[in-house]
C-alpha cells in the first residue's frame, strides 16, 4: 500500500482567513492529508486563543477531504515529525513574503532534511489580504465578509463590538466625571477658554 502523503500547513493563524483557506484547498489536492497547525507561541498573545482558532479553522474546512487542525508548541519540524508529514505548506502571496519564508524553509531544511517544504500561491484575489489587515478593518467596524470564513466574521464582529461598546461606555464615563459633554476638551475645558481668550486678544489688537 502506498504511504499516506501528508502535509502540515503551519502558520497564526489569528484568524484563519479565505486566503489561507484557498491554500488549504489547494495542498488538499496534493497531499491525502492536510493538517492545519496552529503555532502557539506564549510570549505572544493573539485575539484568539489556539484553541478558538483551531475551532475556527475545522469549521471552515469541514468540506476539504483530508483536512484538519491542531495547535503545537515548540519547533515547526517536530510538529512535522510528530505526525508523519513530509512537507510543509506555505503560501506565498508576493515577492515581499520572500525572503522570511527563504530563510525559514533553509532553516527547517537545515534541521529536518527529509521534509519538503512547499509553497503555494493563493488566488490573485487573496494577494493582499492577511489576518493583522482582517483585524484591523474588524476593529474599525468595516466589513470583512468574503475575506474570512463565516465563523470567523462572527467571531471578530462579536469581539470588537464588545470592544467598541466597551470603548463608547468608558468615553462616557470619563465625560461624566468631567462634569458635561464627551467632546469637551481636557479636564479643565482648557482649550475652548484659551480659544476665547486668544479671540479677546485679537480683537483688542484691532481695536475693535
Ligand atoms: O503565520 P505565520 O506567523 O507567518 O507563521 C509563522 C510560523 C508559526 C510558521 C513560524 O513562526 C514557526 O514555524 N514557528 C514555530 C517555531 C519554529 O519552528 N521556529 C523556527 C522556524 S525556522
Amino acid at each position: 500500500m502506498k504511504p499516506k502523503r501528508i502535509a502540515l500547513f503551519p502558520g497564526s493563524f489569528d484568524p484563519f482567513t479565505n486566503g489561507h483557506l484557498d491554500l488549504a484547498r489547494r495542498a488538499s489536492v496534493l497531499f491525502d492529508s492536510v493538517v492545519i497547525a496552529v503555532a502557539h507561541n506564549s510570549a505572544k498573545s493573539g485575539l484568539f486563543t489556539p484553541d478558538e482558532r483551531v475551532e475556527m479553522i475545522e469549521q471552515a474546512v469541514r468540506d476539504i477531504p483530508g483536512a484538519s487542525a491542531m495547535h503545537f508548541s515548540g519547533l515547526l519540524v517536530d510538529c512535522a515529525r510528530s505526525i508523519g508529514a513530509q512537507a510543509i505548506i506555505r503560501g506565498l502571496r508576493a515577492v515581499s513574503d520572500f525572503e522570511f519564508e527563504f530563510q525559514m524553509a533553509l532553516m527547517n531544511r537545515r534541521l529536518a532534511p527529509g521534509i519538503e517544504i512547499a509553497f503555494l500561491m493563493p488566488s490573485q484575489e487573496f494577494t493582499y489580504l492577511n489576518s493583522t489587515l482582517v483585524k484591523e478593518v474588524a476593529r474599525h467596524g468595516g466589513r470583512i465578509r468574503g475575506l474570512v470564513p463565516p465563523l470567523v466574521e462572527q467571531r471578530l464582529i462579536a469581539k470588537f463590538t464588545a470592544t467598541r461598546a466597551a470603548a463608547r461606555a468608558e468615553a462616557r464615563a470619563t465625560a461624566n466625571r468631567r462634569g458635561g459633554r464627551a467632546d469637551k476638551p481636557g479636564i479643565s475645558g482648557r482649550g475652548t477658554a484659551n480659544r476665547r481668550a486668544g479671540s479677546r486678544r485679537a480683537a483688542r489688537a484691532l481695536g475693535s
